[in-house]
């Protein structure tokens, strides 16, 4: 393969070749470029050539910067699964949620994309020393690559960038640089660092490689979601054209590299007649750094930095975005629009143990960012039901930093050592017991659909710690009650044999169930009648599909502790 592209000037038009030394338009100095390929000829072959490929990010070779495809620093980057979040969706009435894991990358984020067709540039012109400013992902993907193809790296780190991530940089033998300021702060330090020593800087969306590595999430979506919706089990590449892409397209955003070279890998599949629309674009950002919300809530084209940022996830830091803001919005509104949101570090930390305990992920607070965003905008109604979404899951940090969990996220078994010696099963069960004997709040759940109290459960399960009961009939909820005394009792109301109305009687008559607080969910529109006769006997009525609001565990936790 020897690929045919060239760089436009976005400021001229000027059309020059790639040399990743070059960082400035030969006609107008501008050092804002974009890859532009033989769009038409590649579209026509492509299905075909995606045929002969295994899924991973070098199946769209043709489509990316680089003179020859060589695979010797390649790690297996991209081709990560997208994944069907079924409890997410039902929690928020959304059933066509996917997630884009990109955790399953090398170095566990989206940024390994970058970093392999990056450094294979450097590493095809020659270049064997390099310079970058990151919040962490950017320096530990490309220290894992450098490494392996003998790049010397130096990574210049704000000081907010947690030990964990340091340490993770500085084993694949980068040069680790802590400057103690802003994540801007530190982007100016390494670039006249850069500059004094005449090394290669990586500079975001100003870097041909970066950008185009980040639109090969867009191609991959696009055959993931082709293949899930065909009615044959067919992949993508043998399903007839147009291919479908998602309604919604959600990630976490710093300074915006990500988005603009996925609406990239958009337009280019829709350049290419390959599909029709273009999603629209939810870009999430961290309330504390938000500068992207801010111009696009005041309309501004250009977005006004923010100096001192106040967020724990120091990784989205990035002040002032610059001109990829202006572009990001400008294109967006070209294509398939979005919006700007931000989302506060509590309703991030949150959306981590939702994320975890419903649907088994594990992500670090800069990816739980576009999941907070996503409850954020399905709550205001801005996602529809039948809307396919797809979020970008960007990436976990291993081990899972302090400030999620606390001080208390394990129990300590301590073995009475006098005990063990005398009689080691007495000592170990007296232990054992002492942990059954910390006692969570008991909850019963009473509906007759399996799915709905599953539902419930999921939803108190990813937000504390209960002991959950469940019955399946209003029988069984009142023989429930009467055995385990719960703390709490959730009652739906349209249930066979004995119905919700007939539990509460049944309740109310037994002294010994009768002070147990009730929380009525139904889906069923309630007759003035019905609703005398809940009076004094319920403790709140909630409606059905109003779950997704943080309603049902206001209330649990204000009844149990
Ligand atoms: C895990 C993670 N998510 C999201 C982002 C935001 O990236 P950007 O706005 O540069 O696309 C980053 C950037 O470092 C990241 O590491
Ligand atoms: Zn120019």
């Amino acid at each position: 393969m020897s690929n045919n592209f060239v760089i436009e000037c976005l400021d001229c038009g000027k059309q020059y070749p790639y040399c990743p030394q070059t960082n400035a338009c030969p006609t107008c100095n501008s050092s804002w470029g974009e890859a532009r390929y033989d769009l038409f000829r590649i579209g026509k072959n492509l299905p075909a050539m995606l045929a002969r490929r295994p899924f991973n990010l070098w199946r769209y070779r043709e489509l990316l910067p680089l003179y020859e495809y060589n695979p010797a620093i390649s790690m297996g980057e991209g081709g990560t699964p997208l994944i069907h979040a079924v409890n997410l969706g039902m929690m928020l009435g959304c059933p066509n949620i996917y997630i884009k894991d990109e955790r399953q990358g090398p170095t566990n984020s989206f940024k390994d994309r970058q970093a392999a067709v990056a450094i294979a540039s450097l590493k095809e012109a020659g270049i064997t020393e390099a310079v970058l400013a990151s919040t962490g992902n950017v320096a530990i993907s490309y220290s894992a690559y450098a490494a392996r193809a003998g790049v010397k790296l130096w990574a210049f780190l704000t000081s907010l960038v947690p030990a964990e991530k340091m340490r993770e940089v500085a084993i694949y033998g980068t040069q680790v640089v802590k400057v103690t300021a802003s994540y801007d702060q530190a982007k100016v330090v390494a670039a006249e660092f850069a500059k004094q020593r005449g090394l290669i800087l990586e500079r975001g969306a100003r870097t041909i490689p970066s950008l185009e590595a980040m639109k090969t999430i867009a191609y991959e979506i696009v055959e993931q979601i082709t293949a899930l919706y065909s009615t044959d089990d067919r992949p993508a590449h043998q399903q007839n054209l147009p291919w479908r892409s998602p309604d919604w397209y959600f990630q976490s955003v710093s300074g915006g590299l990500g988005p603009l070279g996925v609406l990239k890998g958009f337009n280019e599949l829709k350049s290419m007649g390959i599909i029709k629309t273009i999603p629209a674009i939810a870009n999430i950002q961290a309330e504390g750094c938000a500068p992207m919300v801010h111009a696009w809530r005041q309309g501004l084209e250009v977005a006004e930095p923010i100096h001192s940022p106040r967020t724990h996830i120091a990784t989205l830091a990035t002040g002032d975005p610059g001109r990829t803001y202006t572009l990001l919005n400008q294109r967006m509104r070209q294509t398939g629009g979005g919006v700007f949101e931000s989302v506060s570090d509590d309703e991030t930390f949150r959306t981590i143990h939702i994320l975890a305990k419903m649907e088994g992920l594990s992500v670090e607070p800069a990816a739980a960012v576009a999941f907070a965003g996503l409850i954020k905008l399905a709550r205001a109604g801005l996602i529809k039901p039948t809307d396919t979404v797809v979020v970008n899951c960007t990436g976990h940090t291993m081990p899972v930093e302090k400030i999620i969990l606390g001080d208390n996220w394990a129990r300590n078994v301590v073995l009475p050592s006098q005990a063990m010696a005398d009689t080691p099963e007495e000592g170990l069960l007296a232990a054992l017991n002492r942990i059954n004997a910390d006692r969570f709040p008991r909850v019963e759940i009473a509906d007759d659909m399996p799915d709905a109290r599953r539902l419930i459960r999921r939803i108190l399960q990813a937000q504390g710690e209960y002991t959950i009961y469940e019955a399946n009939d209003g029988r069984e909820a009142i023989e429930l009650a009467e055995k385990e005394l719960p703390d709490l009792i959730i009652l739906d109301l349209m249930m066979p044999e004995i119905d919700g109305f007939g539990v509460l009687d049944a309740l109310k008559s037994n002294p010994q169930t009768n002070t147990i607080p009730v929380i009525v969910v139904t889906a069923k529109e309630l007759t003035p009648a019905e609703n005398a006769r809940l009076q004094g006997q319920i403790y709140s009525l909630m409606q059905k599909g109003e779950f997704m609001n943080d309603e049902l565990m206001d209330e649990v936790r204000a009844l149990v502790k």
